[in-house]
């Protein structure tokens, strides 16, 4: 781990397929400890702007420290990128670079207080915006069974979504759950003799679809994906993104690089973009060595079309 507890995924082919230049206006929705903002940061000098958005205000703050520092010209705000296009309205200027690094940064599943990570006495907390009013203690304790397995089903495809979501029910009669530690307890319970066969740690599924499930994390991105929309559609006119903008998206699982994939597929058929990522971009066997974190990283991006240009 580096010094800033988060190591930027795909930052070199990040750099070379979104290619920021002087005076660009980059958005990045996932500012995170600031990796990416940095680099893209350096590429746009004075007279470009980063706009940079956080759920989390601790690593927005962290990020915000750090592009000062560097004397970035940037604007940060806490707030989902599923409202990118007015903050970026409000600049008056058009977003000529656009990234998405999805999901939660190494600090934020290293930090035992935010309950991200599989630590014993953590408590159940998992929220990426520390001023929502439900975590995950409170959803645990208030969600049907039937519910909790589809979301276990849906979001951590876990083929013991209904035994699990019946372990929690039966426990929280006694018992409230407060704690990753106990919260693991009940899914090895759940998953009994054949948690000893599973490749991943029993629970790594049901931590996943929970997070996801708490903050909403789907619709967050299927809001991006239609902003993005959008946005192509009126390049020529005023829109958000400028006329030949890039667009890059870092997901870590199949439920977020699927609707990622179908949106830009289907502005790419309508003449709306066109992929600059015609294949999904992987991290190098070295990457992964270096950060192992990154092992499922999948990138992809497009490029607004512009008629007007030769290459549009
Ligand atoms: C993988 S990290 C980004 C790391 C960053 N690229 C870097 O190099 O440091 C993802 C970040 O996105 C934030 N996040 C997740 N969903 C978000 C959303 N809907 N809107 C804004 N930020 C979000 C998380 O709080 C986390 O800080």
């Amino acid at each position: 781990m580096n010094e800033h507890g988060h190591i930027p995924v795909l930052l070199n082919e990040v750099l070379e397929t979104l290619a920021p230049r002087p005076g660009d206006v980059v958005v990045d929705c996932t500012l995170g400890r600031g990796g990416h903002a940095m680099a893209l940061g350096q590429a746009i000098g004075p007279d470009g702007l980063l706009l940079g958005l956080d759920r989390d205000s601790e690593n927005l703050a962290y990020a915000s420290k750090r592009l000062q520092e560097a004397e970035i010209p940037a604007s940060t705000i806490h707030d989902s990128f599923a409202r990118v296009t007015e903050h970026v309205q409000a600049l008056g200027r058009p977003a000529n670079v656009v990234l998405a690094d999805l999901g939660v940064s190494s600090n934020q599943l290293d930090d035992a207080r935010r309950g991200f990570g599989f630590h014993d006495e953590s408590p159940l907390d998992m929220r990426l915006d520390q001023q929502e009013q439900i975590d995950l203690t409170k959803l645990l304790a208030e969600i049907e069974e039937s519910e909790l397995a589809h979301l276990i089903r849906t979001y951590g495809e876990d083929p013991f979504a209904n035994a699990i979501a019946r372990k929690v029910a039966q426990e929280r009669q006694t018992r409230p759950i407060t704690t990753t530690g106990h919260l693991l307890d009940l899914v090895k319970e759940a998953y009994g003799p054949r948690a000893r066969s599973s490749r991943l740690h029993p629970a790594t599924r049901t931590f996943m679809a929970l997070r996801i499930a708490l903050n909403d994390e789907i619709a967050a991105l299927e809001t991006l994906l239609d902003r993005i929309g959008r946005g192509c559609e009126s390049a020529r006119t005023g829109g958000w993104l400028h006329p030949e903008a890039r667009v890059g998206i870092i997901s870590f699982h199949s439920l977020e690089d699927r609707p990622v994939k179908q949106a830009f597929a289907e502005l790419d058929r309508r003449g709306l973009a066109s992929r600059l990522t015609r294949r999904l971009v992987r991290p190098s066997d070295s990457e992964i060595q270096e950060n192992p974190r990154s092992r499922s990283a999948r990138f992809r991006a497009i490029r607004v079309s512009d008629p007007a240009s030769p290459s549009g």
